[in-house]
């Protein structure tokens, strides 16, 4: 195998984030020279000011890429991917989204344009929906403690994924040849439904916790009752909504493929995440 320090510094924006954090580590236990960038590291970058863009990118030869999450997202990447590339970064990995590619909505694919169109080598991985996100993310985590999680996702089925699988493959691509130019579906490797996943960590955590299914209607005005904005709200039970009706429950064998070993259960992430306290008051 390549040693991974041979290939200089991998930059890693989002490198404090679900699956960032883990690329670093990953990384770094290969052997390679990190960056890690976001708006709260010491080597600070920002996807809204370009001023911190020069020091990030500096001596980096390859970098991994989470985006800017929101509206303005393939704009940014748009102007940043070429800056990069121009200051010598060879290779590119995109952290995309499977359901961007199976929405049929070209918008979606924005981003992953915009570094296509970079002139560097870029890689993207398009994973399903991330197990961390009953751990991380307070749409899911908050719900879970209380005891009730309701969603408008009936009894749809998610192929949930490890965040931890995804920063595998992103440093096995990062540190090898052979993976410029492809894309990469990342999923679990078994779809739950909601309640299913649930009736995991209720298992795991010995609590009580029941998900109730609901509809869009009442799901967007719990959560613009809450203060998130209408069309933000509407964006994500629009898609809880993909699960409901089935678009996202297949399987993809990316991890396989580029790791040579199965992803990690759902089951098994849960029994880890309640051993770490992460539903814990
Ligand atoms: N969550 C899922 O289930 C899921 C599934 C499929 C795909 N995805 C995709 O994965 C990506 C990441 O989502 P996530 O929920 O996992 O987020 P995350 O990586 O946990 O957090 C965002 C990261 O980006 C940094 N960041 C945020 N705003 C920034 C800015 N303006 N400039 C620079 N860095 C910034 C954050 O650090 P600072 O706050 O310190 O800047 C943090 O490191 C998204 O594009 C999403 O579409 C997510």
């Amino acid at each position: 195998m390549e040693r991974a320090s041979e290939h200089g510094l991998v930059l890693v924006i989002g490198g404090t984030g679900k699956t960032g954090r883990h690329v670093v580590t990953e990384l770094r236990r290969l052997g390679a020279d990190v960056r890690v960038a976001a708006r709260s590291t010491p080597a600070r970058f920002d996807w809204f000011d370009e001023s911190t863009w020069e020091a990030a990118v500096s001596g980096a030869r390859r970098a991994y890429l989470v985006d800017a999450q929101n509206e303005h997202a393939a704009e940014r990447m748009r102007a940043f991917a070429p800056f990069a590339v121009e200051r010598g970064v060879e290779r590119l990995v995109l952290l995309s989204a499977r359901g961007w590619a199976s929405s049929g909505d070209p918008e979606l694919l924005a981003t992953e344009n915009a570094l296509k169109d970079s002139g560097g080598a870029w890689t993207i991985l398009r994973p399903t929906w991330f197990m961390q996100g009953f751990t991380e993310d307070d749409t899911l985590r908050a719900p879970v403690r209380s005891g009730e999680l309701r969603l408008p996702s009936g009894d749809g089925l998610e192929p949930f994924i490890d965040a931890e699988d995804i920063a595998a493959v992103a440093a096995a691509v990062l540190t090898r040849e052979g993976h410029e130019g492809s894309v990469y579906e990342l999923s679990g490797p078994r779809a739950l439904s909601m309640g299913e996943a649930v009736d995991t960590i209720a298992e795991a955590t010995g609590r009580a916790i029941r998900y109730v299914p609901v509809s869009e209607e009442e799901y967007v005005a719990g959560l613009t009752a809450d203060g998130v904005p209408p069309g933000q709200a509407r964006f994500i039970a629009e898609l809880f909504g993909w699960i409901r009706d089935g678009e996202d429950a297949h399987l993809s064998d990316g991890v396989q493929r580029i790791l040579g070993r199965a992803p990690r259960d759902f089951a098994e992430f849960a029994k880890r995440a309640a051993a770490a306290g992460a539903w814990d008051d």
